[in-house]
């Protein structure tokens, strides 16, 4: 979203702990990293490619320091390495994983990233299409691919959800995970469509970790979510302090105050990776 749906999940704010330097464990960065929503100014927004613009400019115009959906396009083409760091940290609940068909043919996913969820569908179909805009975060994933068993199952294409670059009825799973939101830019009723247009005949289109569920269930979009306490897992504890100050702000008191790696997702603010929304289409 942008992580175009993380404005969404914001919850209600954490409480706050003090980041003095006295409560800091050894370990934690000294200074403050420059949060999201103040990372990026309209200087940045040239790095958008015609396309890109038409979809997250579509006055023409914008403010990433007014608009978090907008700073989060530029992060995917500034900083991929820093969006990989948040994205390998926020694991998906094994359950969604599971839930996944184990043995298919083909599968497509759209807004795949930097790979959280293709490098488990790899293991899983036989054929897998990643669609993702942005180039940086395409490189990244060719990268991890290239290194990975079964790597060469998948080929990264650029495209958008509206314009799937992918013929009819030549998937057997069609997903999407922490990318689809009814907003047009970032897939609506025309993104739906394609997805649905890619799927076969009785194969199946999945949104992981959806928002607006309302939206999809109106559409015939069943919903599951697995249960369970649920952290982020960053690398440190250093890179829990300074990716919260990036992404979680208003909790980065509280993760400095914790001391520790693992922060359970509602002291960040945000609904864990639990859940997905799909349907069958009709065979
Ligand atoms: C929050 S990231 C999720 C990436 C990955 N699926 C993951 O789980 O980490 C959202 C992704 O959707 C992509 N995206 C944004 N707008 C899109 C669009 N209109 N069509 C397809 N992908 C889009 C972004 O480039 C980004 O890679």
């Amino acid at each position: 979203m942008a992580r175009p749906e993380a404005p969404a999940r914001e919850g209600p704010e954490p409480p706050k702990g003090p980041a003095t330097a006295d409560t800091r464990p050894r370990g934690a960065p000294a200074g403050p990293a420059l949060e999201l929503g103040r990372r990026y100014t309209t200087a940045d927004l040239g790095v958008f490619t015609t396309e890109e613009a038409s979809r997250f400019l579509p006055q023409g115009s914008g403010d990433p320091q007014n608009d978090l959906i907008l700073a989060w396009e530029l992060l995917y083409r500034l900083e991929p390495e820093l969006y990989d760091r948040l994205a390998g940290a926020e694991r998906l609940h094994p359950g969604i994983v599971g839930w996944l068909p184990c043995d298919v043919d083909r599968i497509a996913e759209v807004g795949a990233g930097t790979g959280r969820l293709t490098m488990e569908l790899i293991g899983r179909g036989q054929h897998v299409v990643a669609v993702e805009p942005a180039r940086p975060m395409r490189l990244i994933l060719e990268r991890k691919l290239a290194a990975a068993d079964h790597g060469h199952r998948a080929r990264v294409v650029h495209g958008f959800f509206d314009q799937l670059p992918l013929p009819d009825d030549s998937a057997d799973l069609v997903v999407a995970c922490s990318a689809f939101t009814p907003a047009a830019g970032h897939g609506g009723e025309t993104g739906l469509a394609e997805m649905e247009r890619v799927c076969r005949p009785g194969g199946c289109v999945a949104i992981l970790w959806p928002n607006h569920l309302g939206w999809l269930a109106a559409r015939g979009y069943t919903y599951v979510s697995f249960p369970g306490p649920m952290s982020v897992e960053f690398g440190s504890y250093a890179d829990a302090v300074e990716l919260a100050e990036v992404f979680f702000p208003r909790a980065a008191g509280e993760v400095r105050r914790l001391g520790r790696r693992m922060v359970p997702f509602e002291v960040l603010g945000i609904n864990p990776p639990r859940d997905l929304a799909f349907k069958v289409l009709a065979g």
